[in-house]
């Protein structure tokens, strides 16, 4: 997707230089047997210190790519550069810390033994393993064992080991899943304080609203495909005008032969227009002269959720059975009529 919105409405730290990529993949594909194409074709680029959401409905291949990324499993075709090197190696692991799927620990060993059996894998010492215990704000739960922690507290503790090795990277599968309202908001306001400074950050979600208010770009994947990258702004448009006129088939109608008109959609009894605001007078003067009854005429921005709505449309199909409802972004823009 194009860049054509500067302005966000959210804080945004710098954007590193274009061209700095910690990931870069290139046609990556991952096909199981004739059928699956998990991921298809995908051309990722994540940029250094900025906290990139990989976005997409349960099913689109998030967590593949990721493994792919970490060396866990090969690609069918295609690339992948990871700190500048081959996924995988030796190099690339010691800079690069990932929670993917449950952290596997010992139930029977606490909190700090658990670090302390990681920490012999990447050389760090007490000290690092006491900060990464109080990053995560595990320092008073440390003794208690594994296995009385919360799915919150198991969670953090998997991004503490994460964390051990001060890692340029962090990649983060789905960190909030099954987690409690107050589990989420920790975990989150953890990512974005992780986030901060120099370390790169790429954190897969289904639920837009969480990007949303961690990341400073997006990546959206469907069906194995990056279907959008941008910031929040570049995906969401430069917006529009919305229009409300009576009758509104006849509106419809004459919206189709405006000149300086690239899209219209209906939403909620209104006509969205994709087009220059500037055009408003004109396109007033064009609505009055077909003799419809102009009600309202002003400036829109694009909602996200219809963005991403139509980014992901035909994801139901393909959704996991039993998936939450209401707020993956496949759910979302529900009541929003869309006329071609
Ligand atoms: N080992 C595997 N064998 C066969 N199909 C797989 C395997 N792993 C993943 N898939 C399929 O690949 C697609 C993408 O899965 P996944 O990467 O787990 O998606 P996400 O993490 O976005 O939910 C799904 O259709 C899934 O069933
Ligand atoms: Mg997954």
């Amino acid at each position: 997707m194009t860049a054509h919105v500067v302005e966000d409405t959210q804080p945004r730290r710098e954007q590193a230089a274009a061209g700095d990529l910690l990931i870069e993949t290139r046609n990556l594909t991952k096909r199981y047997g004739a059928r699956i194409v998990a991921v298809d074709n995908l051309n990722l680029n994540v940029r250094r210190g900025e906290v990139y959401g990989f976005l997409g409905p349960n099913g689109a291949g998030k967590t593949t790519t990721l493994r792919m990324l970490l060396g866990l499993i090969r690609p069918t075709s295609g690339t992948a550069r990871v700190l500048d090197l081959e996924p995988g190696v030796p190099a690339g692991l010691a800079r690069v810390g990932a929670l993917v799927e449950s952290p596997a620990f010992y139930p029977y060993l606490s909190g700090r033994d658990n670090l302390r059996v990681l920490a012999r894998y990447c050389g760090a010492g007490d000290a690092q393993i006491t900060d990464a215990l109080a990053r995560v704000e595990l320092s008073d739960r440390a003794k208690d064992k594994f296995k009385i922690y919360s799915l919150g507290m198991k969670q953090r503790l998997g991004v503490a080991g994460a964390l051990l090795k001060n890692p340029d990277l962090l990649i983060l599968d789905e960190p909030t899943n099954g987690l409690d309202p107050q589990g989420i908001a920790e975990m989150r306001t953890l990512i974005r304080a992780i986030g901060q400074g120099t370390r790169t950050v790429m954190l897969s979600s289904h639920l837009l609203g969480e990007v949303e208010q961690i990341c400073d770009r997006v990546g959206v994947i469907q069906s194995g495909r990056l279907v959008a990258e941008g910031t929040l702004a570049e995906l969401r448009g430069p917006g529009g005008l919305l229009v409300r006129a009576e009758p509104l088939d006849d509106a419809w109608q004459a919206v189709q032969n405006l000149p300086d008109v690239t899209g219209a959609r209906i939403v909620d009894g209104a006509i969205q227009l994709a087009t220059n605001p500037a055009n408003a007078a004109a396109i007033n003067r064009a609505l009055v002269q077909a003799g419809l009854a102009v009600s309202e005429l002003r400036p829109s921005t694009n909602s996200l959720e219809q963005v991403f709505f139509e980014l992901t449309e035909g994801a139901s199909a393909q959704q996991t059975p039993g998936a939450p409802q209401g707020a993956a972004i496949q759910q979302q823009g529900a009541g929003t009529g869309v006329r071609q």
